[in-house]
């Protein structure tokens, strides 16, 4: 394959071309431009790649891959838990596309379905007729989840989901009550609107965001209790139902029954974002359902795609999406998106949710889960100057590692300890690059702590999976830090 250098016309020669262009009366050909093909895309090498992404995609992104040696991998093949490379090394993926994996890669039933689906010539943009794909996804979505969450909204991103439940919500409530109450070390999204609840100084940089919100601790009900108080404006409390980019924290079932009844009791509306921890990561479908309390507005997006496409499902109780668009004169203010229930995508979802009932996936992602948090708190114990955590549930867990200073011999560890929040995530880097270098295997880390790694595989995933990811583990851990570390200088150098 051929990626020739690619030179654009001279401004000038250009000009000229187009001039004549139009002003001749004849229509001509459009030149082709110089683009690649789909199959030269499929085989280009990874100096070509690293050409394109650096020159059109995120240079500023590409520093961080090849720190961790990830840069040297070209993905070939994909399927269920395993990647394949260009040498046909297969790595074992406990990543998971940040919890969008849940069936694993190209799940077989997932692609028959589309496979049909393109066969047969069906539609796929229907904005002008009733969508039997999207009216049966919002059905079935309806029907797994609990209580009256009946309406749904379908979009293709986390953030577009997330924006819709808190739209919905302030409809419902109305303007002197669409204060949102939000969480230290929330993640929803990078959208404007949800970005102003998205804790982080990093992504809201300087952008002008939405001013009526307020931060309290994750978790901490009283916090809650005293804003509301003081505060009628607020009306809506939107929380991750598990903080995934905060570093996996959970909050205890009566923090959950309490902040219920603390809603009903101020009337308040709770947004659950479930887009990480929703679609059956945590052993339940949605997390909430582990606390026996029902949010009013819900998120799902990441795996309700299949590992094939962009889904994602916003879904209100009936009342209050009814009362913020239940109307001819209202039903379009947050209606359907270009791409909102597309023909293709509804059907992966669809196919996504029968497999994971047929399967019993949640089953699964519980037991075998467990089996992955025992084991993780096995190493704990086993190398406690090294793992400081382990927590979370079903296939959404974290591991994380103690600062830096703290894994170094007694006497250093003052000197070196005001250097631990420049060095957060060094460690568990190192560590991640040894993983994949040395062992196959892929992990990640979380968006705020970069000391925890967070394990998020498909929920297919093995106790055999799992014990060859725990012999990796264990392997590394057992050359200390120093062998970690020098054997990461060293792999800089290869
Ligand atoms: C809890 C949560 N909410 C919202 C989002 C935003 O989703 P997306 O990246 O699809 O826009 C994410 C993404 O990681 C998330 O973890």
């Amino acid at each position: 394959m051929l990626l020739k250098k690619r030179k654009k016309p001279e401004p000038q020669q250009e000009n000229h071309a187009a001039a004549a262009l139009a002003a001749s009366p004849v229509a001509h050909d459009i030149p082709h431009p110089d683009l690649i093909s789909v199959e030269e895309a499929k085989a280009m090498d990874l100096d070509q790649m690293t050409e394109l992404f650096m020159n059109h995609l995120n240079p500023g992104q590409y520093h961080f891959m090849k720190l961790l040696g990830f840069h040297k991998v070209k993905i070939e093949k994909a399927e269920g838990v395993w990647y394949t490379d260009q040498n046909g090394r297969k790595i074992l993926d406990f990543f998971g596309g940040f919890g969008s994996l849940a069936f694993g890669h190209n799940h077989p039933r997932i692609l028959a379905a589309r496979k049909k689906f393109q066969d047969e010539n069906r539609h796929e943009i229907a904005m002008a007729f009733l969508s039997q794909y999207a009216a049966a996804l919002a059905h079935n979505l309806a029907e797994i989840a609990p209580g009256d969450l009946d309406m749904v909204f379908l979009g293709s991103s986390g953030s577009e989901a997330m924006e819709a439940a808190i739209k919905v919500a302030e409809r419902a409530q109305g303007p002197k009550r669409a204060k949102v109450l939000y969480a230290q070390n929330a993640f929803h999204g990078k959208t404007k609107g949800v970005l102003s609840i998205t804790d982080s100084t990093l992504y809201q940089s300087e952008f002008k965001l939405v001013e009526d919100v307020t931060k309290v601790p994750f978790g901490d009900l009283d916090a809650i209790r005293h804003a509301l108080e003081g505060d009628p404006q607020i009306g809506i409390v939107c929380l991750e139902t598990i903080q995934g980019g905060g570093g996996i924290i959970e909050a205890p079932a009566e923090f959950w029954q309490g902040l219920r009844a603390l809603c009903d009791e101020k009337d308040v509306l709770w947004v659950a974002d479930e887009v990480q921890c929703g679609t059956g990561r945590s052993g339940r479908f949605f997390a909430f359902e582990h606390y026996g309390v029902v949010p009013d507005v819900t998120a799902l997006a990441k795996s309700l795609g299949g590992g094939k496409c962009a889904m994602a499902a916003m879904i209100a109780r009936k009342p209050i999406y009814m009362k913020a668009y239940g109307k001819p004169n209202t039903a379009l203010i947050h209606g359907p998106a270009t791409f909102g229930g597309i023909g293709e995508a509804c059907i992966t979802a669809i196919e996504g949710l029968n497999v994971m009932y047929d399967d019993q996936l949640m089953k699964n992602a519980a037991e075998v889960g467990g089996h992955l948090k025992s084991e993780l708190q096995r190493l704990m114990a086993k190398y406690p100057k090294l793992i400081k955590d382990v927590r979370g549930r079903g296939f959404m867990l974290g591991l994380e590692f103690q600062n830096f200073s703290k894994t170094m011999p007694l006497a250093v560890r003052p000197a070196l300890a005001v250097l631990d929040d420049k060095l957060k995530g060094s460690l568990p880097g190192f560590i991640g690059s040894a993983l994949l270098r040395d062992h196959n295997v892929l992990v990640a880390f979380t968006e705020y702590n970069r000391n925890v790694v967070r394990l998020q595989p498909p929920l297919i995933t093995t106790r055999e999976n799992v014990d060859t990811f725990i012999t990796a583990l264990d392997t590394v851990l057992a050359g200390g830090v120093t062998k970690i570390v020098s054997n990461f200088v060293k792999s800089q150098w290869s």
